[in-house]
């Protein structure tokens, strides 16, 4: 039987496929990212709104404080809808569109984080044309490799993102001569689902070294530097971790990054805060036996949670309706591709049509990354909330 904190028995009021988000877990842990917030000065949290962007849960994290990261116009509208103040929403990405740079310019967020030289250009020319000026913090790509799936890793020298070190400081200096851009500091982002600290360790050491570099050459001290997300969380046992483990990676931080007097050091995590509160919710259609394998054929696919076909991501299944004998399955979806597959080999008990089955630790990238292949509709999302009101 699953052991998560189900409350099965007002689930059947929902057709099915849906999302539910635990909110009073969601308050648990929001309330331990700020009792860290608390111990650190000068640590401030944006919330990766690509993670999770329910309008309730973004209202939740907006109410425990902190602010928001955004990566499209689509999430800055969605953070400033939630309420976020626009001077707690921070803006990534390499490919920022015109719209949405003015949108972000507009609203008047705290930073821009710039990822190239192009982009820094045409920062400065929109915000000179409707009369602002951007605070910027440059992405530097670090070169620091993260253990995590390559999918997933953003800070080694061959991927896309960021602005390569040697170029770092010549782009400071352009940076200083923009009319339309205020150069504020230095943005970081090594990758997701990272439970090694020494990856942060490594981020840690290179911006020290980046620190002292610049501020021989007479920059600096700056005054924010983000370290970005990527706090990975125990997919495999999320009963006996609900809360991720923010003590150590918070003060690894506190032990390797030295930051100056009065430097701001902003984090941007996304999944270790939304992850452990969501699960997907399905109903069993079908119990099927193949030729050498007995299947489990869900309402819900790779289109409602594509990170098993994707990245090969495992996540906990669990019958909420069924105490039977533990039988094997494999767990599948309904869609017209084979990696439509949520786990093989799967022990679970005895499963019939119509039980309600939960695809555990899915708040973090899955609503977000649903799709319409197959002409399916969305799944929708429902919270704790939402079931007291029915
Ligand atoms: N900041 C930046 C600049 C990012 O690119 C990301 C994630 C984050 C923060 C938040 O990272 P987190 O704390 O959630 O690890 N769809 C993938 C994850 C992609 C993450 C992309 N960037 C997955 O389902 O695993």
């Amino acid at each position: 039987m699953a052991r998560g904190n189900f409350p099965t028995d007002r689930f059947s009021k929902w057709p099915t496929p849906f999302y539910y988000y635990d909110t009073t877990l969601l308050d648990e842990t929001l309330r331990a990212i700020n009792t860290q917030m608390q111990r650190h000065k000068g640590y401030h949290m944006h919330y990766a709104v690509k993670a999770c962007a329910h309008p309730q849960v973004l209202r939740h994290i907006r109410q425990a404080g902190l602010g928001a990261d955004c990566v499209s116009g689509g999430e800055i509208q969605a953070a400033l809808d939630a309420g976020f103040p626009a001077r707690q929403i921070v803006f990534a990405g390499v490919g920022k569109a015109d719209w949405e740079i003015k949108l972000g310019l507009q609203a008047g967020i705290q930073y821009f984080n710039v990822e190239s030289l192009a982009e820094l250009q045409v920062i400065n020319e929109l915000a000179v044309e409707c009369g602002r000026r951007a605070d910027v913090c440059l992405r530097i790509n670090p070169e620091v490799g993260a253990h995590t799936h390559d999918h997933i890793a953003t800070g080694r020298a061959e991927d896309k993102f960021g602005i390569a070190m040697q170029d770092m400081e010549r782009v400071i200096r352009l940076a200083a001569e923009m009319p339309g851009i205020r150069f504020a500091g230095l943005h970081f982002h090594i990758g997701s689902q990272l439970l090694v600290m020494d990856d942060f360790v490594a981020l840690a050491h290179r911006i020290n070294e980046l620190q002292e570099e610049l501020e021989a050459k007479g920059i600096g001290p700056v005054e924010c530097i983000n370290v970005g997300g990527g706090l990975g969380i125990d997919y495999h046992d999320p009963d006996s971790h609900p809360v991720p483990a923010f003590e150590a990676y918070f003060s690894t931080y506190a032990t390797h990054l030295r930051l100056r007097p009065g430097q701001q050091l902003h984090f941007e995590l996304g999944r270790a805060i939304v992850a452990q509160c969501g699960s997907l919710i399905a109903r069993c259609l079908y119990v099927k036996q193949g030729t050498a394998k007995q299947f489990v054929i869900l309402d819900a696919g790779m289109t409602d949670l594509i990170r098993p076909a994707l990245y090969g991501a495992y996540h906990r299944v669990e019958n909420l309706s069924s105490e039977g004998d533990q039988q094997l399955y494999d767990v599948v979806g309904p869609i017209c591709e084979s990696s439509d597959v949520f786990v093989r080999d799967h022990l679970m008990p005895l499963t019939r049509r119509g039980d309600l089955i939960a695809i555990r630790s899915t708040g973090a990238y899955g609503e977000t990354m649903a799709s319409q292949y197959n002409c399916r509709p969305l799944p929708k999302g429902y919270t704790t909330e939402d079931l007291a009101q029915k």
